[in-house]
């Protein structure tokens, strides 16, 4: 498991996209299916506050657009596929997530946009806060500006 340099990024002004790690979680198989577990202090890397998933997603649509100050978030495709593009103002990665056992963690102070759903696909998110508005950054270039002040 591979939670990146996240742990050593104490400012969320200083995380990079390299901060956000992609892993890979445990898969329990059997005849009639499969089953993956995420717990937090074994392979989550903070406590789960709030989960929330997006589905009925039309054709061609995006979502995200935003970054937030001090949330931190898996998110799992936990059906289907769809891309996450991660962007710390500086540096920009495109993450496809296509397996229920792939979590890509994004760390605080990291701008993502969700592109390329998939049909019927579910985008699954563990959330280390509650939802919180003024957490977010919607306006890219006042995030650009935070991230280098
Ligand atoms: P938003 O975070 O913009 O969604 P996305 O990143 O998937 O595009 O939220 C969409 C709407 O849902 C917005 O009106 C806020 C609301 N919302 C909540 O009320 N609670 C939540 O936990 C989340 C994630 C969103």
């Amino acid at each position: 498991m591979n939670f990146g340099r996240s742990g050593t990024v104490t400012d969320a002004r200083d995380s990079t996209v390299y901060d956000c790690a992609l892993v890979e979680l445990p898969r329990i198989a059997g005849r009639a299916g499969s089953i993956t577990v995420l717990e937090p202090g074994k392979n989550c890397p903070f406590d789960v506050r709030r989960v929330y998933y997006l589905y009925d997603i039309p054709a061609g649509a995006s979502r995200g657009g935003h970054a937030h100050r001090d949330l931190q978030q898996l998110i799992v495709s936990a059906s289907g596929s769809f891309e996450v593009l991660l962007d710390d103002g500086r540096n920009r990665r495109t993450v496809m997530l296509n397996r229920p056992f792939h979590a890509l963690h994004v760390v605080p102070g990291i701008w993502r946009e969700l592109h390329n759903f998939s049909s019927g696909s579910i985008c699954l998110v563990l959330a280390s806060h509650l939802y919180d508005a003024d957490d977010y950054f919607r306006a890219h270039d006042g995030f650009v500006t935070w991230k280098s002040s």
